[in-house]
């Protein structure tokens, strides 16, 4: 899809059809349509689409990015079947040129991605070409400059979550933690300001990843460390990604019932986000300095699976209880939050698909924020409001602690309680923070809004993205606000 901000009026564009908002249901103005409305009795809300004039009428809600968003998600869907190449629209603006003009692009590309690969018949849109007039709805005056830079930032934005939502989407019999390691470097080849190394099973051994590597016994494939970078010159700080890359979670000797085994191709979502984020960051030129650490490999069965009962030593040197297989991710983050604290970063933010009690908790819309350092929390979570990923904050506390003590290890990895688990594996995760890192970390838990096995809003089904509009706006609020 391309897009086109065009510094003309509605009028003057050609284009094969026009979106016309509707805002507050008011329809009366747009004559050349009312007998249509009233036939379709249509009230000003959804859309209407006059194929005669050719245009579309589609309701916006308000003037939030969020229904900015699914205004013209709204409005592609509706259009995409269409034997049409282009569109015409007046701009949005809302409180922020720039937000709104990346919420617009945003709508667009949310509204057509599809994973259609493997039908017979994929529904290819002819629809590609969008333009944006500079007139407002409100005939409201703004910095054309800002505007073009919403536009780019929207294109970032879009391209890199299509870019995660790809790998997820994938399945796992072709995504393998090889294919994976194959995607990185292409990213490496293809932006030569990022550069990727892969590290083999030899280097886990030679790292003493014990936590990692037993996770990956049981598993045909072999499991892939990735390290994406990105080091702009003058860089005022370092962040780096740590993603769970469990590219199938089967649970393992701790074997998923089947209805929870599906979708588990995308326990990839947290690494695919890491991938997405370093994309995104270079595409933008940002002056920081960012890394992806992410750990792939897959959880299955067999013969040399690791056991419940099982006592690993990490590459921290914390000893791990085992106790069930199923709570891998912890095990895979432990070892790469590891090595990850050696690139001294100021910034640590892991993204995993951690655990199922955060779906429970939260809801299938929302992610959970978790650290030790609150300002940073509700920063973190101020910028990802307007985002248009959905977060909340989950406080650690002494008591959930006590549920991850083990009777022989230094610590267990999953709780003694059925309550709080989203928590009691944040704070398992903690136990591999160094204390001078205590307050530099963030713990995404993107269980929840990752994957859909039903569409809602402009997020068709499948993966969403989930983590990576968050961690890019956040990126672009330190980058304009951090000296
Ligand atoms: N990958 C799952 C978590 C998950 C569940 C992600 C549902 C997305 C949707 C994770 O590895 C897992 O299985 N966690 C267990 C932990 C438990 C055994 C302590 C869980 O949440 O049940
Ligand atoms: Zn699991
Ligand atoms: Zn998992």
């Amino acid at each position: 899809m391309t897009f086109n901000f065009k510094e003309e009026s509605i009028e003057s564009i050609h284009a094969d059809f026009e979106i016309i908002l509707i805002q507050d249901k008011k329809i009366e103005k747009y004559t050349q349509s009312q007998e249509l409305f009233k036939l379709s009795n249509y009230k000003g809300e959804g859309v209407c689409i006059d194929m005669q004039n050719k245009i579309l009428y589609c309701e916006l809600k308000s003037l939030d990015y969020e229904d900015i968003r699914l205004a013209f998600a709204n409005a592609y869907k509706a259009l995409k079947k269409l034997e049409i190449q282009s569109v015409k629209t007046r701009s949005v603006v809302g409180k922020c040129v720039v937000n709104s003009f990346n919420a617009i692009i945003q709508g667009f590309t949310f509204g057509a991605y599809e994973f259609n690969k493997y039908k017979k018949e994929p529904s290819l849109s002819k629809l590609q070409n969008i333009i944006i007039s500079k007139d407002e709805i409100n005939e409201k005056s703004y910095s054309l400059e800002e505007a073009c830079i919403g536009v780019n930032y929207g294109q970032v934005f879009s391209n890199a979550c299509d870019f995660a939502k790809n790998i997820v989407n994938e399945i796992p019999q072709i995504y393998t933690p090889a294919k994976m390691a194959e995607d990185a470097l292409d990213l490496g080849q293809n932006d030569y300001k990022i550069t990727c190394k892969i590290y083999e099973s030899d280097f886990l051994e030679q790292e003493k990843m014990q936590a990692f590597l037993a996770v990956n016994r049981a598993s045909a494939h072999p499991p892939k460390l990735i390290h994406l970078s990105y080091k702009p010159k003058n860089a005022k700080m370092r962040v780096v990604f740590v993603g769970k890359g469990l590219t199938y979670d089967s649970g393992g000797l701790s074997l998923k019932p089947a209805d929870y085994m599906l979708t588990m191709k995308s326990d990839k979502s947290g690494g695919a986000a890491a991938m997405a984020i370093i994309k995104g960051a270079s595409e933008l030129d940002l002056d920081i300095e960012v890394h992806s650490i992410i750990g792939a490999t897959e959880n299955m069965i067999g013969g040399n699976a690791y056991k419940p009962d099982d006592v690993l030593i990490s590459r921290e040197g914390v000893s791990i209880e085992v106790r069930n297989t199923d709570a891998e991710g912890r095990l895979v983050l432990a070892d790469c939050l590891s090595l990850a604290q050696d690139l001294k970063p100021d910034l640590l933010i892991d993204l995993a698909t951690l655990t199922g009690a955060c779906v429970v908790g939260l809801g299938e819309y929302t992610s959970a924020i978790m650290g030790n350092n609150e300002d940073l929390q509700n920063e973190f979570y101020k910028v990802s409001k307007k985002s248009g990923d959905l977060a909340t904050i989950l406080h650690f506390n002494p008591h959930l602690k006590e549920l991850i003590k083990s009777n022989i290890a230094d610590v267990s990895n999953t709780s003694t309680s059925r309550y709080g688990g989203a928590i009691t594996a944040g704070l398992f995760l903690n136990s591999f923070i160094r204390e001078e890192y205590k307050d530099k970390w963030l713990h995404l838990d993107i269980a929840g809004p990752a994957y859909l096995e039903k569409a809602w809003g402009y997020h068709s089904f499948g993966a969403t993205g989930a983590g990576v509009r968050m961690c890019l706006a956040y990126l672009l609020y330190l980058s304009r606000n951090k000296k």
